[in-house]
């Protein structure tokens, strides 16, 4: 099930929300992979379109703009500004870079949910929603958050949890609460339309379980199936927002799309904009056969892009499914999670400042520290020893010693090449053979490994130089001297052809020293496989420069006193905003009281629910029965330390399902003055199981 000699390839990266600038982690999970990828389709003559833009509606928006006063157009402006501005900066190579305010995009948006609702592949129906009678508006996606149902998370979304990446109803949280008003919401009728997920299940088997079992990553082919093998449900494509895209169809006054219904569309509709300024046709690059389509995304995202977004193109019928979706984990800085609202990040905007002219320092280490197959760590000690190490002392290091001393001894003329001995046939056979090395580490999407297959690229050039001694064989035997500095500058040309995708700047640069793009020498991959004489005898090369400098210890503390003064804000801030007391709930009569049935109650087992954070899964004994609890106490617990401990339990709350274990009543608990859980526990009182609070 794999294209491979696809017409052209149709590459996405996933469409910031410009709710605030981008940092290293979109860097090291989306863009930088996306366009070492793009770039290296485009080397091998693919017709490609790399295809991103602004993802500016959706419930992050109208938060932003009302926290700080102003109106949502001004921060997607803003935003919209700040980060166009950064992937230019570091090279990023869209070919279009659009926004989801675009008039193209609410018209291609429209009339794609418009076809679907004309081919009835809707569900309409009325159902209760969250409301929050304070703010007078229906809470959806991030204007509620609760604990997740399926993990225990306390500040899971009402479309998603980020601890474990369930896509979630935002009726199915528990203990909901209003973002604007910190309300417990009640329940209110309103009307909606829903994809049928549940009608894809069978085609998202086949499709994925059964046709990419072998070919996508691991990560984002066992989310996939966890979600299929649950089984899936309806999903709400509309909401009630004044923010967004208007819904179509009558009776939908006052809604407008889901940011993930028209999101993903945003793709189609920078494809089209883009084939109308170059005067294309767009269709061929989402509807032939023959396109290959990528998606490169985080893990947050997979939902989306493998579930949800496919059914969607299942569903309006002529468009091309993903061939792959390469989606990265995330990437911590200084071990701790990367935090817009925290400032805990490192900003492409600031960095520039700080480092000029270094992009490819930051791609380089990005990519060479990957979170491809589990969550990594950036930190500012990699950083250094990545550009001080490798960049430095391997690539730069080669680099100036094959042009300095071509100047030295030839005035900068490439030599002529005489006998070729063993050790030169060798290294010339090793060069001949790293197209092919990084092409498949690339069409695999292993980034981290190109990028030290590349680097041994230079490494093969010190050591032939460190093997061959020009500079001690130039006192001997000048003929053998030549043929040396020719296979090194050979090896020095192919560097700067296979490192464009990865390094582009310092690609450039490199080209520029060796003058290869103004002669007309043959720059391609193929050309190194084939021969891998680039540069011809004769063949002037311009004044050497160097291509990295070292990074200082200072420079590195600097940065690391920036973010322990970040540290120290946070927690000044946390004291002066904790602790918050929840107002006083609305008054109850005896009778809502009497209707709590609450026991005393011992756990007899406890035992963690498998592949959860907080659940613990408990048997206690009731005095009624021995009943089993779930409840979210894993982190605060272990399960040795409870066993036999008398606690509090409300034994009449209705049952419900959590990660497919039922919970037969809640324990009740507070949490002491260091936020940890202690269970309202009846110790002193020395009552029997069973004996009733009241
Ligand atoms: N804005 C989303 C995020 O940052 C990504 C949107 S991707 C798209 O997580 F497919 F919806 F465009
Ligand atoms: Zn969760």
């Amino acid at each position: 099930m794999s294209l491979d000699n696809p017409s052209r390839i149709t590459i996405t990266a996933a469409l910031p929300y410009t709710n605030g600038p981008i940092h290293i982690g979109h860097l090291a999970g989306v863009y930088v992979p996306a366009d070492i990828y793009a770039r290296y389709q485009r080397l091998q003559g693919k017709d490609v379109a790399f295809i991103c833009g602004s993802d500016e509606h959706g419930v992050a928006i109208p938060m932003k703009a009302k926290k700080e006063g102003v109106s949502p157009k001004e921060i997607i402006d803003r935003y919209h500004g700040i980060i166009k501005q950064s992937f230019e900066d570091f090279g990023i190579s869209f070919d279009n870079y659009s926004r989801t305010s675009a008039e193209i995009h609410h018209r291609t948006a429209s009339e794609f949910f418009k076809k679907l609702h004309r081919q009835g592949d809707f569900i309409e129906e009325v159902t209760e929603q969250l409301y929050d009678e304070e703010a007078e508006q229906f809470l959806a996606d991030r204007f509620v958050v609760g604990t997740c149902p399926v993990c225990g998370h306390p500040e899971a979304y009402g479309d998603q949890c980020e601890n474990c990446g369930s896509s979630l109803n935002a009726t199915d949280l528990i203990h909901p609460k209003s973002t604007l008003t910190g309300a417990t919401p009640t329940l209110r009728s309103t009307k909606h339309w829903f994809l049928p997920l549940d009608q894809y299940q069978d085609f998202l088997k086949e499709w994925i379980l059964e046709g990419h079992k072998n070919d996508w990553k691991p990560n984002v082919y066992g989310q996939c199936k966890s979600w299929i093998d649950d089984g899936l449900k309806p999903r709400a494509v509309t909401r009630d927002l004044d923010w967004g895209i208007p819904v179509p169809v009558e009776g939908a006054e006052g809604k407008v799309l889901y940011v993930w219904f028209d999101a993903p569309i945003g793709y189609i509709s920078s494809t089209k904009e883009w084939a109308e300024r170059k005067g294309m046709h767009w269709e061929p690059y989402w509807k032939d056969q023959n396109t290959k389509l990528l998606h490169f995304i985080g893990k947050d995202n997979i939902v989306f892009h493998c579930i949800i977004f496919p059914s969607m193109l299942k569903a309006h019928g002529d468009y091309v499914l993903p061939e792959n979706v390469p989606a990265n984990e995330f990437l911590n800085l200084e071990g701790n999670k990367l935090s817009t609202s925290k400032n805990w990040a490192v900003w492409l905007h600031e960095y520039l400042q700080e480092f000029p002219d270094m992009q490819d320092v930051l791609r380089y280490t990005l990519t060479a520290n990957a979170p491809e197959t589990k969550d990594n760590d950036f930190t500012w000690r990699d950083f250094q020893a990545r550009n001080n190490n490798e960049l430095v002392a391997i690539f730069g290091n080669f680099i100036n010693r094959v042009t300095v001393l071509t100047h030295k001894y030839y005035n900068g003329e490439v030599p002529p090449l005489g006998n070729l001995t063993k050790v030169d046939e060798q290294a010339l056979g090793e060069l001949r053979g790293f197209p092919k090395k990084l092409s498949d580490s690339l069409e695999r999407y292993r980034f981290r490994e190109a990028s030290q297959e590349l680097l041994n690229v230079a490494r093969l050039g010190n050591k032939y130089l460190a093997d061959e001694e020009p500079w001690k064989v130039i006192k001997t035997d000048e003929d053998r001297t030549k043929t040396i500095m020719y296979i090194a500058l050979q090896i020095a040309s192919a560097l700067a052809v296979l490192s464009e995708p990865f390094l582009p700047f310092t690609s450039k640069k490199l080209k520029n020293i060796l003058a290869v793009t103004s002669s007309g020498v043959e720059t391609s991959w193929a050309e190194v496989a084939k021969k891998p004489m680039l540069l011809p005898s004769g063949h002037q090369i311009n004044k050497s420069e160097l291509l990295f400098r070292k990074i200082e210890d200072e420079e590195i503390e600097a940065q690391l006193a920036k973010l322990e003064a970040t540290k120290k804000l946070n927690a000044a801030e946390m004291e002066t905003t904790a602790p918050t007391m929840e107002p006083q709930k609305e008054t109850i009569t005896y009778e809502d009281f009497a209707k709590m049935d609450m026991r005393i109650g011992t756990i007899l087992e406890a035992e963690k629910m498998p592949k959860t954070d907080k659940l613990m899964v408990l048997k206690v004994d009731t005095g009624l029965d021995v009943r089993t609890i779930v409840s979210g106490i894993a982190q605060s617990f272990t399960p040795e330390e409870i066993v036999g401990k008398q606690v509090t339990v409300l034994v009449n709350l209705a049952p419900r399902k959590l990660r497919g274990v039922e919970s037969q009543g809640m324990i009740l608990m507070t949490e002491n003055t260091e936020g940890k859980l202690v269970f309202m526990n009846p110790d002193e009182a020395g009552a029997s199981n069973g004996a009733e609070i009241n």
